[in-house]
């Protein structure tokens, strides 16, 4: 025994950090002390203090420190506290703050937080014997577990649909080629809900230093969520509904501005087109060939040097004349800037960061440098309102050579892979911190400035900003896409579950490279995947520099008829998807609905074989399918449904067997759906026609659909320059109502050509529109399906639909049959 003592003492010599190196876990202990101020309780403990703020009846903020709280800011949460109604109980060893909606049970001894409904139900608690604790200067919240919980959310993360069992890291990481299992991804969007007994809930942990949230990974003790530095400080959301969950986040968040209508529309990209004359070509061939689209882009390959905000003059000797072709084809040109700058004289770009002090310092006050495109480079700290103002500038010399789309790569910040290391300095809107902190938030500040770069100089038009790294509240500036993924058929189901996931979690305007970005895709994956392009938010193809070539005409003539009758589709649909933008605008309901906002019970919708399911905006169900696969089973969720391609109905909570050869992939409506369309065109600036096609799918249950219209390109419609519809769906008065419109804008239809989905000649024979009897033709389903987009796509079960027209004079309209 005295042997080993003389051991220890010799060891404790040689390794003097060995022992107490590691900090045990210290938890925040018991309430000594309650302080109250307004709608903020502050509970001092035995080893800290903890704070909470009701924001909302819904919406609660707890924050957790050691010491005194960091003044309070955040590059996320737009909104104060509401004024709301609050009762508060203090007994010995308990306190409770209740909402209207919530009441937040909080033991004193040890401090510990319970989240119940009104009638008593836990929603959320934490662990009783871990709370939140810390680790060193890691922060941790432990919840309890609770039966059979699901967890959704988290932004861009591969994995399951329901991510129960799995972990999360938060670390904004340049992760080419990632696979399904990775956790490492180019955003950070630290917000999850929790599904159990019927009930939800959402936390959302704005801390944007790396952090890890685990469902229940590698212990069935409890789920927590965890950030390696800074405090505890996360938002409990609930809500009856997941849709009313992700409202609540957006309304602290943000939600997207309706984008300028020609970014909805196709996409084409590819690393890189290099002369002028090869971009020009391209472009020209969607036209001659009749393939929809509005936007192009340039890759890093148009600058000097990979000089940001420069062009090669050899390459691209005038950029403004170009743009200006472009433009009478009806196009939009999209540029893509990386942060890094390159260190080189005489690049007044660089020169101006270091005269102005713009660029991210170490602390010894040097610049950082680190390796990217250009060689070595400075990056801007965006986090500085004189950045994002200068940077802003130098976005205004793009726009003033007639770019409008700007897409921000790298901003994770890539450096060849490397780490930048986390001591740098950042000046965190005057607050100063590390780059341990402010990692998360580059590419979102990034994109910001951008942004209000961009929309200042544009002269009041919107414009377009693509960005691959972002943290939340980034909806509020930029579209998002998931980076470099590759030509597989798993990546292509993986993508539709990212973009269903930055759903879930506040960000409509998300896409994925179509065609995928590494490797050469099979014809018949290219096919299945511009199919599924068009049914997603954002719908750009893209690939690397050393794969074939990938326009719709490379794959053989059968591809590109589908191709062209797919984009088609979409621009008939714009009507609808720009409405939806609209809808996402007022309450953050994304475009990729995940089945799991609509059917949060229904187990099946996780079924790894259905989960990447979604409802593209209120009614379309889409069910992508590998290129490969000419049969599927498709899940059809509680309702009734309509194969879009034949209008066959279908009742739904079954699986059934559909056809998806390669021209067809399985598409579904809603009963009781109000789709409105367009006829045909190239480009959203081409001229739309004066009809507006409303499809209406019989259905038992009655249905309110808000159409949208603005001028498209412009801010106008803040204010007042929209036109605004509320169109009902009454079953069981057979009565379809116009609301008088809203706005001040007019549309650019006068006349409605009711399209009737389910319904038998007998049943509408006697249709009246606002009591004049008018007659109801049948039309080829082609009416709907069109020429350009499906209709000899057969066979048809329903060759036949019934349609109406009239014209609108925009006062209350009533359709009755
Ligand atoms: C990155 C981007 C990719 C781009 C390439 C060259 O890999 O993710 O989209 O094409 O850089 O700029």
């Amino acid at each position: 025994m005295k042997r080993y003592y003389l051991l220890w003492i010799l060891l404790g010599i040689l390794y003097p950090n060995m022992k107490g190196q590691v900090p045990a876990n210290s938890p925040l202990g018991n309430v000594k002390k309650i302080e109250v101020s307004h709608s903020t309780y502050t509970f001092l403990t035995t080893n800290g203090r903890a704070q909470v703020t009701v924001y909302s009846p819904g919406v609660i903020r707890i924050r957790v420190a050691h010491q005194a709280f960091a003044p309070d800011f955040s590059y996320a949460v737009e909104v104060k506290p509401e004024a709301c109604h609050v009762q508060v109980t203090d007994a010995k060893g308990l306190y409770t703050i209740s909402t209207d909606s919530v009441t937040l049970r909080i033991t004193k001894d040890p401090l510990r937080f319970t989240f119940l409904t009104k009638t008593g139900e836990v929603i959320n608690a934490d662990d009783p014997a871990f709370g939140t604790s810390w680790l060193g200067e890691e922060v941790t919240t432990y919840k309890t577990l609770q039966p059979g919980e699901r967890f959704i959310g988290m932004g861009e993360h591969g994995g399951n649909l329901d991510r129960a069992g799995t972990a999360c890291v938060n670390y904004n990481t340049d992760n080419p080629e990632y696979d399904d299992a990775s956790d490492r991804m180019y955003s950070t969007i630290p917000f999850y809900m929790g599904l159990h007994d019927h009930l939800a809930y959402g936390i959302f942990m704005d801390n944007s230093s790396r952090s890890l949230f685990s469902f229940g990974a590698g212990s069935n003790r409890f789920d927590y969520f965890r950030a390696s530095c800074g405090e505890m400080n996360y938002y409990f959301i609930y809500h009856s509904t997941v849709k009313g969950i992700i409202g609540s986040y957006t309304w602290l968040t943000g939600r997207t501005p309706i984008p300028p209508i020609w970014s909805l529309g196709y996409q084409q990209c590819r690393w890189c087109y290099f002369p002028e004359a090869d971009l020009l070509s391209t472009a020209a061939k969607f036209r001659e060939r009749h393939i929809p689209i509005d936007m192009i882009y340039l890759d890093i390959n148009y600058m000097d040097h990979y000089k940001i905000f420069t062009w090669d003059p050899n390459r691209f000797p005038d950029p403004k004349a170009m743009t200006g072709k472009l433009q009478k084809m009806g196009m939009h040109l999209a540029v893509i800037i990386d942060p890094g700058v390159k260190i080189a004289k005489n690049y007044p770009v660089y020169q101006q960061g270091v005269d102005s002090s713009l660029f991210i310092k170490y602390p010894d006050g040097t610049n950082y440098a680190g390796q990217v495109w250009p060689g070595w480079c400075n990056f801007p700290d965006f986090t500085m309102p004189k950045t994002r103002a200068w940077w802003g500038r130098w976005v205004k010399t793009y726009a003033d050579e007639g770019v409008t789309g700007f897409w921000n790569d790298m901003n994770e910040i890539a450096v060849w892979g490397k780490e930048v290391p986390d001591l740098l300095n950042l000046n965190w809107d005057g607050l100063h911190t590390t780059y341990r902190q402010a990692k998360n938030v580059y590419g979102f500040q990034m994109a910001r400035s951008t942004y209000e770069g961009a929309k200042k100089y544009m002269d009041g038009k919107r414009p377009f900003v693509l960005s691959r790294s972002g943290y939340s509240g980034l909806q509020r500036y930029t579209a998002i896409w998931t980076g470099d993924n590759q030509a597989k058929e798993d990546h292509m189901l993986l993508g539709v579950r990212l973009i269903n996931s930055l759903g879930l979690s506040g960000v409509t305007f998300a896409g994925m490279d179509v065609g995928g970005f590494s490797g050469n895709p099979t014809q018949s994956l290219y096919t299945r995947w511009m199919e599924i392009g068009a049914f997603l938010p954002m719908y750009r193809a893209h690939t690397t520099i050393n794969s074939n070539r990938e326009e719709p005409w490379d794959f053989g003539e059968t591809c590109e008829d589908i191709a062209r009758r797919y984009i088609g589709f979409r621009y008939q649909l714009l009507p609808y998807i720009y409405a939806g933008f609209y809808e996402s605008s007022q309450d953050g309901m994304p475009l990729n609905r995940s089945l799991a906002i609509n059917y949060t019970n229904d187990s099946t919708i996780y079924d790894p074989e259905f989960q990447q399911e979604y409802l593209f905006g209120p009614s379309i169900l889409v069910a992508p399918v590998k290129g490969t696969e000419s049969l599927c089973r498709v899940y059809l969720p509680e309702g009734n449904w309509y194969d879009l391609f034949n209008d066959k109905p279908y009742a739904g909570k079954q699986v059934i067997v559909a056809n998806s050869e390669l021209n067809r992939l399985p598409l579904y409506v809603k009963a009781g759906s109000i789709i409105p369309m367009q006829k045909l065109v190239e480009s959203t600036a081409d001229n739309s026609g004066d009809t507006l096609f409303i499809n209406l799918y019989e259905g038992q249950q009655p249905n309110q659909y808000r159409y949208y219209e603005d001028d498209g390109t412009t801010y106008k419609y803040e204010s007042g320059h929209y036109y605004k519809r509320l169109i009902s769906y009454d079953p069981q008065q057979a009565m379809l109502t116009f609301g008088k419109k809203e706005g001040s804008f007019t549309s650019r239809f006068h006349v409605i050509t009711l399209v009737l989905h389910g319904f038998t000649p007998e049943e509408v024979q006697h249709l009246t529109v606002n009591g004049a009897a008018k007659t109801v033709t049948p039309e080829e389903i082609r009416f709907f399906t069109s020429h350009f987009a499906f209709a000899d796509y057969g066979p048809f079960d329903t060759k036949h639909v019934l349609s109406v027209s009239f014209p609108d004079n925009d006062n209350e309209m009533q359709v009755h049959w």
